[in-house]
């Protein structure tokens, strides 16, 4: 049984050069998938998994994720003026509550291992949630709350994983599998970016972690490794010599929306999941006819 997890770290530091123009002044975590930025689906995620403190670890050009998280005071008057209570309600609802984020800055881009070091003293001792932003799930439930179902089993260090076709392995962090079923199984190696030839199988990490808080001694003195960068997955890899990872291969769908058409699929995918907007949106895409496409 491990230590509750109480805090999440969103790294949200990144340049997003693969989405210019759009992230020239606009951070890519605000970019929206329907009316909801990246970056609250991952709140929310980590608030159905009970997360209690939500750390962000920004740069330059992100302070608009921070006024995201604050209350908006003539926005919220005029909504209550002109009797938009649900909207109103919706808005108060994603709010973290008072005191609940906290932000620090990763000044220089070094890599996704030096924007979690940068965390440590906000994170403390305790264990720690760990969401990318750009990966967004669409599962039920999230798919954090999956592996903190593992985490009260196993404590450790807890990675989700998919499988991906074999030629996008050197895109991410890549695991080998020991034994155990897909929602708790022994994780036996991690290599960040590998060669396809080189990869150790074709399952993915997949952008959520549960981390003990070890690893930010690692990530102290880790020398740089694939890109040039300081690389979390080198850091696990040590941390697997005295602590257990376990991998959870969740239930659910899963959008990359660092890229274009992990974006653009998104946003098909979740207009058709709502109530409101899939009659209306069927009706349109039904006249673009676009029978010739497919
Ligand atoms: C990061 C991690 C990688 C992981 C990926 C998921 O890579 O380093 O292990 O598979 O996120 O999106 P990045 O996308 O920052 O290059």
């Amino acid at each position: 049984m491990g230590k509750r997890v109480r805090t999440a770290v969103f790294p949200v530091a990144g340049l997003g050069t693969r989405f210019l123009p759009a992230t020239k002044a606009l951070p890519k975590e605000m970019l929206t998938v329907v009316d909801r930025p990246l970056i609250q689906y991952a709140v929310d995620e980590a608030r159905e998994a009970g997360i209690e403190h939500f750390v962000f670890v920004t740069g330059r050009n992100k302070g608009v994720i921070e006024d995201h998280f604050d209350r908006q005071f003539e926005l919220e008057t005029t909504l209550e003026m002109r009797g938009k209570t649900k909207a109103l309600d919706e808005l108060r609802k994603d709010l973290p509550s008072a005191g609940r984020t906290s932000f620090t800055r990763q000044q220089e881009p070094l890599g996704l291992g030096h924007a979690v070091w940068c965390a440590r003293h906000i994170v403390g001792s305790e264990p720690f949630a760990l969401l990318l932003p750009d990966m967004l799930f669409k599962g039920n439930p999230g798919v954090l709350k999956q592996m903190m179902d593992t985490y009260e089993e196993t404590g450790g260090n807890v990675i989700a994983v998919e499988e991906v076709p074999p030629a996008e392995v050197s895109s991410y962090g890549i695991i080998a599998r020991g034994d155990g079923p897909d929602s708790n199984f022994a994780i036996t190696q991690m290599v960040e970016k590998p060669k396809q030839e080189e990869a150790p199988s074709n399952l993915i990490i997949s952008g959520r972690y549960i981390l003990q808080p070890e690893i930010f001694t690692l990530l102290a003195d880790q020398p740089k490794g694939a890109g040039g960068e300081i690389q979390l997955t080198d850091a696990m890899q040590t941390l697997m010599k005295s602590q257990a990872f376990t991998g959870v291969k969740y239930q659910g769908q899963s959008f990359d929306c660092g890229s274009k058409i992990g974006f653009l699929t998104a946003n098909v995918v979740y207009a058709l999941d709502r109530d409101d907007i899939r009659e209306g949106f069927v009706a349109e895409l039904r006249k673009l006819d676009l029978g010739e496409h497919f």
